[in-house]
């Protein structure tokens, strides 16, 4: 089965992208199941209910998301209800949803699982020890992970961990696309960062000139959305249903 896992969906115009786009890509490529990453889907980060459903409308099964989750108060209720949303899996029990959920195609069911970097992120739980306990409670033959995380030191390694027990480890959170997929000895696709849906000539989806502005006289600043040129970055990972060994996987980048 082939999936699409698509990059952080920047703002507005992220959505309005895959409103727009998504349901054509996924016939001209086969396109079986969607994960999209949405902690920046809503204008000022973090997603609303009504940026969940516009993703959730426009064609993606599972919204994963990362560090900017527990942003906006009005999505908490999802997070604890829907299926099809889903936050960093090592955040204390005590927050709000879960950090897995399994989606049910009838013939076949897929594992998606949201973990959380360390290095130069919040200090949550061990990612490692965090993976281990729940892949002992999950019986599925496909299961992808979207990492979260900052460093590619901490994604490489947390690929190799996961090779042979997993179909696919793909990171977010830096918005840039990293050109090291491949898949692992042991039949696990991987690859550091998938990127995001946003503007091509953004700072990781904001105006350049607001970074600018706040590096280099470090007064505060407001961050602008820049809602112009807008990009697609994702990859295609495709898995053999009966093993769940990933055979392959490419980058898929529009414009
Ligand atoms: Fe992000
Ligand atoms: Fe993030």
């Amino acid at each position: 089965m082939k999936i699409l896992a698509i990059g952080d969906v920047v703002s507005q115009s992220g959505c309005d992208f895959l409103r727009d786009n998504l349901h054509s890509i996924k016939s001209k490529h086969n396109i079986k199941m969607v994960i999209a990453n949405g902690e920046n889907a809503s204008i000022g980060n973090g997603i609303l209910p009504s940026s969940m459903k516009h993703l959730l409308d426009s064609g993606v099964d599972i919204i994963t998301t990362g560090n900017h989750v527990f942003k906006r108060r009005e999505i908490y209720n999802s997070l604890d209800t829907q299926q099809n949303i889903i936050r960093p899996a090592n955040y204390p029990d005590s927050c709000p949803g879960k950090g897995f959920s399994i989606i049910d195609f009838g013939n076949i069911k897929v594992a998606v699982i949201n973990i959380l970097g360390t290095a130069f992120m919040e200090n949550v739980n061990c990612p490692f020890y965090t993976i281990d306990n729940i892949l002992k409670k999950i019986d599925t033959k496909i299961i992808v992970i979207d990492f979260h995380a900052e460093a590619t030191g901490e994604k490489a390694a947390f690929g190799h961990y996961l090779d042979g027990k997993v179909s696919c480890v793909f990171g977010t959170h830096t918005h840039v696309q990293t050109a090291d997929e491949k898949i692992l000895p042991k039949g696990t696709a991987y690859i550091s960062d998938i990127g995001m849906v946003g503007s091509k000539y953004s700072a990781l989806g904001i105006n350049p000139q607001n970074i600018i502005k706040k590096m280099k006289f470090h007064l505060p600043v407001r961050f602008e959305i820049l809602e112009s040129d807008i990009e697609l970055n994702s990859i295609i990972i495709d898995i053999d249903e009966n093993t769940g060994k990933a055979i392959d996987i490419k980058r898929l980048n529009i414009s």
